[in-house]
């Protein structure tokens, strides 16, 4: 790969974190519209970093040539999807086709935790791309443009990817409640968070690593026909405003209502589609109960969410590390599959990585 950053080739990195969504994302419209809006905490630890290897072809070509290199090998699935995904941007950015473009990705959290990738890796993408157009002028510039577009190309390869460009807490979908708030993309939260909020920690825990069997996106599907589609969109709009209140009132006893109440519902859609499907395990639930009891024990505001798998991501403020670390290690680690777990937090966001020749980088 060249180093140079003009015109013709180049490289571009950013590392970009993955989230989780407090309120959740579940149901779409044609193209990624979501059917609620969502709002997310970025992580800090697991990220992927991605580099978009550039260079202008001299032929004619009818669309972008790729190749991706996912943590040094090629992987055929992936290459096809990112393939797709920059044909459907032709329309749009027509000047892509005259480029061709090498990706390499590599994440920090291990394939065999069963951690979804997709909104660090989407986000990561969506990053690269928007400095890639923005480069050549495609792009409009000036105040936060470019993580704005960003963030509408990261909803366009995964909808909750786009909430990733920002650190903190995120918002997509519009609210008519809150300013600046959109369906195309996803803004960080646009009032001030009580400081209760500002440390805290997510302890993920691994209870299996197997690929589900029903992906999100036929998930999503099938919210079409869900008997009870209508309702959980309002409950989900009306949950984001109650939890954004207690995000601003440091009202931890509502956040973790709601928070766990969002999970267990997302489980919930997932259990009366049609056809139904289960994706938490016997452990999921253990965790849970064990949660529910600890926090009862002990008063520590210590609460879980899910996303669509049966890990468990367990929330809490970060001065009950120590005390939560050690309940971890002598506990619960029983349930997560080889003891698996991931200690990770509220993150910061996104970063550019600079090139530098010299070193190699
Ligand atoms: C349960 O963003 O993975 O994690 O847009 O089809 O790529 P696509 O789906 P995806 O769905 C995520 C669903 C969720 C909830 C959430 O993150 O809000």
């Amino acid at each position: 790969m060249k180093h140079s950053n003009n015109n013709s080739s180049g490289t571009i990195t950013w590392r970009s974190p993955s989230n989780i969504a407090l309120i959740k994302y579940w149901g779409k419209m044609p193209v990624q519209i979501p059917a609620n809006p969502s709002l997310s905490m970025t992580l800090k630890n697991a990220f992927t970093v991605m580099s978009l290897g550039y260079f202008l072809r001299d032929d004619q070509p009818a669309k972008p040539s790729l190749e991706f290199l996912f943590e040094g090998k090629k992987q055929e699935k992936f290459e096809k999807k990112i393939a797709d995904y920059l044909d459907s941007l032709l329309p749009a950015f027509p000047g892509l086709r005259d480029y061709g473009f090498s990706i390499a990705s590599s994440n920090t959290f291990p394939h065999s935790t069963g951690i979804a990738s997709s909104a660090s890796s989407m986000s990561a993408l969506g990053l690269c791309l928007a400095d890639f157009l923005h480069g050549r002028g495609w792009l409009e510039t000036g105040g936060n443009a470019l993580l704005r577009e960003a963030s509408r190309l990261s909803r366009l390869a995964s909808g909750s990817a786009c909430r990733s460009v920002y650190g903190s807490y995120t918002i997509w979908g519009r609210v008519p409640q809150i300013p600046d708030t959109s369906d195309e993309y996803a803004i960080p939260v646009p009032f001030k968070i009580h400081p209760e909020f500002h440390a805290f920690k997510d302890a993920i825990l691994v209870v299996s690593s197997r690929e589900k069997e029903v992906s999100s996106r036929a998930g999503h599907g099938l919210m079409n026909d869900h008997p009870y589609a209508s309702k959980r969109y309002e409950l989900a709009a009306n949950n984001l405003l109650e939890l954004s209140k207690a995000m601003q009132d440091g009202d931890l006893e509502k956040f973790v209502m709601i928070t766990e109440s969002e999970a267990l519902g997302l489980h919930g859609l997932m259990m009366t589609s049609n056809p139904s499907y289960l994706l938490i395990e016997p452990n999921t639930v253990n965790i849970v109960n064990r949660i529910r009891h600890y926090r009862k024990e002990t008063g520590i505001p210590v609460c879980f969410t899910l996303d669509a798998g049966p890990n468990v991501h367990m929330l809490y403020p970060a001065e009950y590390e120590i005390k939560i670390n050690e309940w971890i290690s002598g506990e619960l680690v029983n349930y997560c599959e080889n003891g698996n777990w991931i200690d990770d937090g509220i993150g910061q966001g996104p970063v550019r990585i600079i090139h530098n020749p010299e070193s190699g980088i």
